[in-house]
């Protein structure tokens, strides 16, 4: 049975596997009939925000979107196919991956064209950040996928040291 909202039951990364389907329309595009990267953008956090949504079952915000690569231009009539998981839950937050196909319907061709990571963080009705249930990972590629979102939140820490370390120095220096 399925666990109850805001109990604390691990769930499966694939109960909250979201996916989206969106037909390339002028409005979307550039004066070369391209899919605008914010365009894509906005199709990706909204994928990606399914997917916390499903697995936190609260509402959620996109604390960051941390890496993004647009691998090949889309054009208007290529049907975009999103698809997205949580990758890893830590605290009050989650890493979703996103990735992003198009599919050329005439001739039936599929083809990658980004991939990204994003965070999103859990909040109650006040707004305040909320701890997340955790995962049940069940199969080899998710475990991948844990400990890589693993290995990026520590070189964010580092960064976000770093970031930190340099302000602390400039203050000092212009004292
Ligand atoms: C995201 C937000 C709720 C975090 O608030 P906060 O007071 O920093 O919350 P906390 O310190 O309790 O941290 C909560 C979690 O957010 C994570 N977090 C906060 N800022 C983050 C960032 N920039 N990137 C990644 N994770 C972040 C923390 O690591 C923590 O996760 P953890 O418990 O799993 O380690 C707050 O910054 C916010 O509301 N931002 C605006 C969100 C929004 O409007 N998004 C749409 C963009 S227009």
């Amino acid at each position: 049975m399925d666990a109850a909202p805001h109990s604390n039951e691990a769930r499966t990364v694939s109960a909250s596997q979201s996916e989206m389907t969106e037909l390339i329309l002028p409005n979307d595009t550039n004066t070369m009939g391209n899919l605008l990267g914010g365009r894509l953008m906005h199709f990706i956090d909204l994928v990606g925000a399914m997917a916390a949504y499903r697995h936190s079952r609260r509402p959620v915000v996109t604390a960051s979107m941390e890496h993004i690569d647009f691998i090949a231009p889309v054009h208007i009539g290529d049907l975009l196919i999103l698809k997205a998981s949580v990758n890893r839950v830590f605290n009050r937050s989650m890493e979703v991956g996103v990735k992003v196909w198009v599919e050329n319907a005439m001739v039936g061709v599929t083809r990658h064209v980004a991939s990204a990571y994003l965070t999103f963080v859990a909040i109650d009705e006040q707004g305040r950040s909320v701890p997340v249930p955790p995962m049940r990972i069940e199969t080899s590629e998710e475990q991948r996928r844990f400990e890589d979102a693993g290995h990026r939140r520590e070189q964010r820490r580092q960064e976000q040291d770093r970031k930190r370390q340099n302000v602390i120095e400039k203050t000092r220096a212009e004292q």
